[in-house]
């Protein structure tokens, strides 16, 4: 993906969820956003994916301008992306064949028929096909995390945002959710993603952007950012010698 953003703002009340982010990046699979809790990740990842308006700025992905004020456009990039949460991304009610159908045919308006063809060769793929009946409640934590990534490919998105999606889960759960992740990569998928794993976001991100009070603090590959002899921002140094310490 190519990806400018420039000058973001996203205010909620007094709260500066988002003060001025800038960036620019050319030809990165994997965007991981790091960084304390509240300081803006899932903001800035929610107003990429177009799930939330900027108060001010404009982002760019592949050349094409995020349209926020024209409801249909904005619908259409909402469409265009895939996105997976911390927890409860499936519908409790439904399987998870019908979890994977129902936005296809609903959102994308595939018809029923090529919807279970699409589901079902999702499923295949990550070695899911054997649950395709069942309902989330029948399925661990990681299952159905996989499920819901399923979901949210199946309708091939541009970008796939994921929300610290492992963090959930407990660790074996977490490792098989991680890999799924890298083979996504693997297969060519751009992602946009947050989480504390700091191990997976130095092995799968091209570039790290850590972020505190609402604007990006580093921005730089992961060989760079987590070498701790080369640390020279006082903010990073304290955030990795907190998250890398047991
Ligand atoms: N819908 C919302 N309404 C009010 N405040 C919000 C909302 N979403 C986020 N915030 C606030 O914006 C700041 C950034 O939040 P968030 O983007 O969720 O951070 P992070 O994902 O890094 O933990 C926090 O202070 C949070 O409380
Ligand atoms: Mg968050």
């Amino acid at each position: 993906m190519k990806l400018e953003i420039n000058n973001l703002i996203k205010e909620y009340g007094e709260i500066k969820a988002l003060s001025n982010v800038s960036i620019e990046l050319e030809d990165v699979s994997v965007l991981t956003l790091i960084g304390p809790s509240g300081g803006g990740k899932s903001t800035m990842l929610r107003v990429m994916g177009g799930l939330e308006i900027p108060d001010e700025g404009r982002v760019l992905i592949n050349d094409e301008m995020v349209n926020y004020k024209i409801q249909e456009e904005l619908m259409k990039h909402r469409q265009s992306n895939g996105f997976l949460f911390q927890s409860f991304n499936l519908f409790p009610h439904k399987t998870a064949l019908e979890n994977i159908t129902l936005p296809l045919k609903v959102v994308h308006g595939i018809d029923p028929s090529e919807a279970i063809e699409k589901a079902i060769k999702c499923l295949k793929r990550f070695g899911l096909e054997s649950h395709a009946q069942k309902m989330p409640y029948q399925l661990s934590g990681g299952q159905q995390q996989r499920v819901a990534i399923a979901r949210a490919i199946a309708s091939k998105p541009n970008l796939l945002f994921l929300d610290e999606p492992t963090s959930a889960l407990d660790p074996e759960m977490t490792a098989e959710v991680l890999d799924l992740i890298a083979e996504l990569k693997n297969g060519g998928q751009d992602i946009v993603l947050t989480t504390h794993e700091m191990g997976f976001a130095k092995e799968v991100s091209d570039v790290i952007a850590f972020i505190e009070n609402g604007s990006v603090v580093e921005l730089d590959k992961p060989e760079i950012i987590f070498d701790t002899s080369e640390v020279t921002n006082p903010r990073l140094e304290k955030f990795l010698g907190r998250v890398t310490k047991y």
